[in-house]
C-alpha cells in the first residue's frame, strides 16, 4: 500500500507507516486541487496538515483512496461526510499538543504576575527597573478556568502543583480533577478567580461570549488569559478593562482573525499595552507535540488499514478491535445504517456456509459499520456483500 504525507509531517509518522509495510513518499508544501488528484493517483492514505484542502472533487477523484490522516487538530479543511459517504476513514490529533498550552498558559501566569515582560523591555532600552511592586508569586492565587477539557483538565492539575488555588466553570458536568472547586456558574467564577483563563472549545455559540459584562465582573486587578479561540472574546472590551487598570495583563494567543502565512502582517486593538503577551496561535506548537501528533495519527491509519480499528475517527462510528484470530480472515463493512442490515449481512454468511467466530457493530448518523472475524471466506461470499445496495465500502483483512 502507498502512503503520501504532505506539509512536511514529523519523520516519526514516515517511520511507523514504513515499518508497517507502506510505501512512503513525502513531500514538504501543501497541493493546490488539482496537483492534489493527481498526486493522489495509486496512493491509499494520504497525511496533510491545514493547508491542503480535500474537497469533494479531490474526493471524486482520488479513486483509490481509503484513509485521511490529518496531521493537527482541526479538520476544517477537508470534506468529513463526503469522505464517510465513499468510506475513507478521517483521523487527527486531538489530545498531542495539551501539554503544550497548558505549558505556555502556566509561563504567561508567571509572566504576567512577575510583570517580565516590562522588566525585559526596561532593559533592553537600557533601563535598570529593580523593583518588586507589582510583582507577585503565583502560589496561592486562585486560579479559575472557563472551559474543564483536554487543556483545562490538565491545567487544573499542572496548576495545583505549583499551588494555586484552582476553580473551574464548564457548561457540561465535569469531573473535578484533584482539590479543584467546581463554580456553578461563569459568574461564580469570574467573582473568585484573580485569574482567568479560557480553554472553552469552538462552537460557534461561544462567539463573543467573553465580552464587557464578563470584564466587570471579575475581580479588580486580576489578569486573563485566551488560548482557546479568537472569536469567543471582544478584544475592544478587553483593551478598555487593560487601559482602566481594571484588568491588570492579559495573555492573548488566538485572534478572530489570523494572517495565513509567517511573516504576514498583524494588528490588534491589543497591541503596545504593558504587561499584555501576544503570541502568534503558539499554544500548541511544540516540537514535542509535533512528534507526538506523528505518532498518534499515523497509528491510527496503521491500525484502521490492518485491522479496521476506527477509534477516534472523526467521520466513521468507532469501533475498537483486537488483531485478528490466528489464520483467520476480517471483513470489515461499512454500510447506510438502514434496518436490517446485519441480518442482511449475516444471511449471506450463513448461505455460504461461513462460520462467525466474532462480531462488533457501531453506528454514526447515516453510517453503520460491522466488522466480522470469519475462518474462512468463498469468493462468491464477498462479491455477494459488495452488492448489497447498503455497502458503502467492503474490505477484507487477511
Ligand atoms: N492555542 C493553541 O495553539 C491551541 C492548541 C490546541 C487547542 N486550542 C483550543 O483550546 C480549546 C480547548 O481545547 P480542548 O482540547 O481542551 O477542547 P475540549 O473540547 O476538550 O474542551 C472544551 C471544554 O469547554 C467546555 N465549554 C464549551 N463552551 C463553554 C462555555 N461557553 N463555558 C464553559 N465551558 C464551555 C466544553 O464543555 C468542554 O469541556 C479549543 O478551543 C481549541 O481549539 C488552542
Amino acid at each position: 500500500m502507498k502512503a503520501l504525507l504532505l506539509e512536511s509531517i514529523h519523520p516519526y509518522a514516515e517511520s511507523i507507516l514504513r515499518e508497517a509495510g507502506f510505501e512512503v513518499e513525502t513531500r514538504t508544501g501543501a497541493l493546490d486541487e488539482s496537483e492534489l488528484i493527481e498526486a493522489l493517483q495509486g496512493v491509499d492514505i494520504v497525511g496533510l496538515r491545514s493547508k491542503t484542502e480535500i474537497t469533494p472533487t479531490v474526493l471524486e477523484k482520488a479513486t483509490g483512496l481509503t484513509a485521511i490522516g490529518a496531521f493537527c487538530i482541526g479538520t476544517n479543511q477537508i470534506a468529513l461526510d463526503e469522505a464517510a459517504a465513499r468510506g475513507i476513514a478521517t483521523f487527527n490529533a486531538p489530545f498531542s499538543n495539551t501539554r503544550s498550552v497548558v505549558e505556555l498558559a502556566i509561563a504567561e501566569i508567571i509572566a504576567m504576575a512577575r510583570r517580565l515582560t516590562e522588566k525585559d523591555g526596561s532593559l533592553h532600552a537600557g533601563v535598570w527597573d529593580k523593583n518588586a511592586k507589582g510583582s507577585h508569586e503565583i502560589r496561592g492565587r486562585k486560579l479559575g478556568i472557563v472551559g474543564y477539557g483536554n487543556i483545562g483538565s490538565q491545567l487544573s492539575v499542572v496548576a495545583e502543583m505549583l499551588g494555586l488555588q484552582v476553580y473551574f466553570y464548564d457548561t457540561d458536568d465535569k469531573l473535578a480533577m484533584g482539590n479543584a472547586h467546581r463554580c456553578d456558574s461563569l459568574d461564580e467564577l469570574l467573582e473568585t478567580a484573580e485569574v482567568v483563563t479560557l480553554h472553552v472549545d469552538g462552537r460557534s455559540g461561544n462567539a463573543g461570549f467573553f465580552g464587557a459584562d464578563q470584564f466587570a465582573t471579575m475581580r479588580p486587578r486580576s489578569l486573563f488569559l485566551n488560548l482557546s479561540r479568537g472569536f469567543v472574546v471582544d478584544y475592544d472590551a478587553l483593551r478598555e478593562n487593560l487601559l482602566s487598570g481594571h484588568i491588570a495583563g492579559a495573555a492573548v494567543d488566538v485572534f478572530p482573525t489570523e494572517p495565513k502565512k509567517r511573516g504576514e502582517s498583524f494588528s490588534s486593538p491589543l497591541q503596545g499595552i504593558p504587561n499584555v503577551i501576544l503570541t502568534p496561535h503558539i499554544g500548541g506548537s511544540t516540537e514535542e507535540a509535533q512528534e507526538d501528533i506523528g505518532r498518534f495519527v499515523a497509528s491510527k491509519l496503521r491500525d484502521y488499514i490492518d485491522r479496521g480499528t476506527t477509534t477516534l475517527s472523526v467521520n466513521l462510528p468507532s469501533l475498537t478491535l483486537e488483531g485478528r484470530p490466528g489464520g483467520g480472515r476480517r471483513i470489515t463493512h461499512l454500510h447506510r445504517n438502514t434496518p436490517g442490515v446485519l441480518a442482511k449481512v449475516n444471511s449471506i454468511l450463513a448461505g455460504h456456509g461461513v462460520n462467525i467466530e466474532g462480531q462488533l457493530l457501531n453506528t454514526r448518523g447515516e453510517n453503520g459499520y460491522v466488522v466480522t472475524d470469519v475462518a474462512q471466506l468463498p469468493d462468491a461470499a464477498i462479491a455477494e456483500l459488495r452488492e448489497m445496495p447498503e455497502t458503502i465500502q467492503l474490505r477484507v483483512i487477511g
